[in-house]
Parts: structure tokens; C-alpha cells; sequence
């Protein structure tokens, strides 16, 4: 199959709507990262996803939708903290996980009865949802395990030959995944940090909002555990390097990263650095896979890195890949 790569005309976003409606794969722009969508409704169609990323077949797609009132079609109801979330932040980086409706098969549910929810702010995202005329799953464009896509050419490196197209937007602005919120408990449940943050969505909601309790245990879960988002069990965003987190106040962690540098180049390895330092959270969520698949490229061996401290807002979202990017690799100085 030969990939090719659209510029985001209407023309050619019509064609990639015809591509979809047949059952292809086509990789489109969010703000966050890229996503590989199929037809929702097209089982065939959302098991060829999962053998595109080499995903395991349990761990659920997100479905987008082109509008907010198109929810209807994918959940039973709606309480008012739904529709509050909706109402702040749609379109945007917010995934919601509700019940399913009987329509969402379980190959898009991975076997739950939930379904996860989001509407991109790409208005080329949102076009080619609307011209497909049905919703698209659309889990993370890159091979499963490795860093998410920011940019069109992370998804050429990894799914080259193996989808039909991709809509080329340019640069993904947030560069992690939207923020996943569990509304089927009683409490709303962070499954995974994204920009939208906890304090964002107690303002909004006016109650309190939990985070899973996976997200702040600081090390992989046991084999057998099975968290509510199934996706963070899995070994994630891995460079192919060895990754190192230093972990301490900005002058230490500095320090250490040179010493180990120098001592790693002794040993004949190529050492890359990841230190965010005067940037702001935002801005190193927006560089953090892009960082870590130039790294790959150049062919790093060992990558050091300084951890973000922050206890819970972006900065802990992009804590939260670094640490599984590295392994739950860390010293601390
Ligand atoms: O920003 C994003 O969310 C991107 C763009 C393309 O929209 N998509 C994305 O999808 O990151 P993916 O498949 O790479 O990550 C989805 C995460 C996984 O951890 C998955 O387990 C979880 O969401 N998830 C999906 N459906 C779920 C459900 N019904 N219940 C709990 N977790 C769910
Ligand atoms: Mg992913």
C-alpha cells in the first residue's frame, strides 16, 4: 500500500472522507498529537488500526466526533457535569469516558462497556468527520510502544506502507495526549494527565475531581493489575535509547547530567540531553516526543533528562511520560 500525504485542502480533505467511508485508515491533526482513524462503526475498518499500530487488542480507541451533539450517537445519556465539561472544554484536549451505546462494537470498546469520547479543534479533523459522515476512532498515530506523533512525518516513519493516507496540518501545538477523565464513577477520575488539568476541571465542574490512584505511584504497575484506562499498562513511548531521569533543584540536576555525561561518553556512548529548564511546561509538553524521535534519529545511546517538578498540572502530564519513556528510570540528587 503507498501512504500518501495530504496537504489539508478541502479537495483533498474530501478525498480522505471517501477513504474512510470505504474502510480505509487515514492519520489526521489534532492539537494534540496525530491520530490514526477508521470508521467507527466499521468493525473491519477498527481492526485494521489496531494491527497497523501492532496494538493489543484490549486496550480501547478513542472515538472523535465533528460536533458536540453527535455524542448522542455513542452514549445513552447525559448527566449535567457532562454537559458542563462539554460546554468548557469542546473542542479541545479533553477525552470523556461514558457508558456505551450497544453500537460501539467491542473491538472500538476493547471489551468494556464504556466508550471514550473526544471532539479535536481541528477545524481539517473536523471537516473529515463530517464529510466520512460517521465518527472516527482515532487512537494515537504511531507503532504501539513508541513515542505519540507530532508531527506528519513521525507518522510516515512508523506507518509508512501501512495506512492509506495522512492529513499533513504541520505541528501538533499541545504534543501530548488529551487528558482522559473517567465520568462513570461517582467521583471524575483523571485516567491520564493532559493539559486540561485537574485544577481546570474543578473549576469548570465546581466539585472535586479525583486523580487514578496509578497516576501518582510512581512505578509501573504489577503484572497482573488492570487500571481503568487499559492503554497505561502498557510500555509506552519508548526512545530506543536508555533513558535516565535526574530528579532535584534546576543547579544539581544540571551538575549530575554533566557528570554522567562525560562519564558516559568516556564508555564510547552517545549521550543525549533533555533539559527543559527556563521553559515553561507547556512548551516542553509541545517538544518532549518530537525531543525524544530526534533523538532516535541521531542515534542516541544514553538520553539524560531532568525531571519537570510540578505536583499535578502540565508539568506532571509531561512527568507522567517521561517516567514511562525512561522505565521509571530516576535518580534523584
Ligand atoms: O489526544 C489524544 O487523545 C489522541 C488524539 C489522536 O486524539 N489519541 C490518543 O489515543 O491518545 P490513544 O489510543 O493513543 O490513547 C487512548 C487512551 C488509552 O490509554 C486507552 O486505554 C484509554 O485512552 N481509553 C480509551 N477508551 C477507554 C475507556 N472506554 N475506558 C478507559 N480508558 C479508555
Ligand atoms: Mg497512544
Amino acid at each position: 500500500m503507498k501512504t500518501i500525504v495530504y496537504e489539508p485542502t478541502e479537495e483533498n480533505i474530501k478525498k480522505c472522507a471517501e477513504i474512510i467511508r470505504k474502510g480505509g485508515l487515514v492519520a489526521f491533526p489534532t492539537e494534540t498529537v496525530y491520530g490514526l482513524g477508521a470508521d467507527a462503526f466499521n468493525e473491519d475498518a477498527c481492526r485494521r488500526v489496531y494491527e497497523a499500530k501492532g496494538r493489543p487488542s484490549d486496550n480501547p480507541l478513542i472515538v472523535h466526533i465533528a460536533r458536540a451533539s453527535d455524542i448522542g450517537q455513542l452514549t445513552p445519556r447525559l448527566s449535567e457535569d457532562i454537559v458542563k465539561l462539554i460546554d468548557n472544554f469542546w473542542p479541545g484536549p479533553l477525552t470523556l469516558v461514558v457508558k456505551k451505546k450497544d453500537t460501539i462494537s467491542k473491538t472500538v470498546s476493547g471489551g468494556l462497556d464504556t466508550v471514550a469520547i473526544r471532539l479535536p479543534d481541528s477545524e481539517a479533523t473536523r471537516a473529515l468527520i463530517n464529510w466520512a459522515g460517521t465518527p472516527i476512532v482515532g487512537p494515537s498515530a504511531n507503532t504501539s510502544g513508541r513515542p505519540s506523533p507530532t508531527k506528519a512525518e513521525h507518522v510516515l516513519h512508523d506507518l509508512d506502507g501501512r495506512i492509506d493516507a495522512i492529513i499533513d496540518e504541520g505541528d501538533c501545538r499541545v504534543g501530548i495526549e488529551s487528558t482522559v477523565l473517567d465520568m462513570t464513577g461517582d467521583v471524575p477520575t483523571i485516567l491520564r494527565p493532559g493539559i486540561v488539568t485537574r485544577e481546570n476541571l474543578e473549576a469548570a465542574l465546581g466539585k472535586t475531581v479525583e486523580l487514578d490512584p496509578t497516576l501518582t505511584a510512581g512505578k509501573p504497575a504489577d503484572e497482573d493489575f488492570k487500571p481503568k484506562a487499559p492503554g497505561m499498562k502498557y510500555k509506552h513511548y519508548a526512545p530506543k535509547a536508555d533513558m535516565l531521569i535526574v530528579e532535584g533543584n534546576r543547579e544539581d540536576v544540571k551538575n549530575e547530567v554533566e557528570r554522567l555525561r562525560v562519564l558516559n561518553e568516556k564508555l564510547g556512548n552517545k549521550v543525549g540531553i533533555l533539559l527543559f529548564e527556563e521553559k515553561t511546561f507547556n512548551e516542553a509538553a509541545h517538544e518532549f516526543f518530537a525531543d525524544l524521535r530526534d533523538m532516535d534519529e541521531q542515534g542516541v545511546d544514553m538520553i539524560l533528562a531532568g525531571a519537570l517538578s510540578d505536583a499535578e498540572g502540565v508539568g506532571f502530564a509531561v512527568m507522567n511520560r517521561m517516567l514511562k519513556s525512561a522505565g521509571y528510570n530516576i535518580v534523584r540528587v
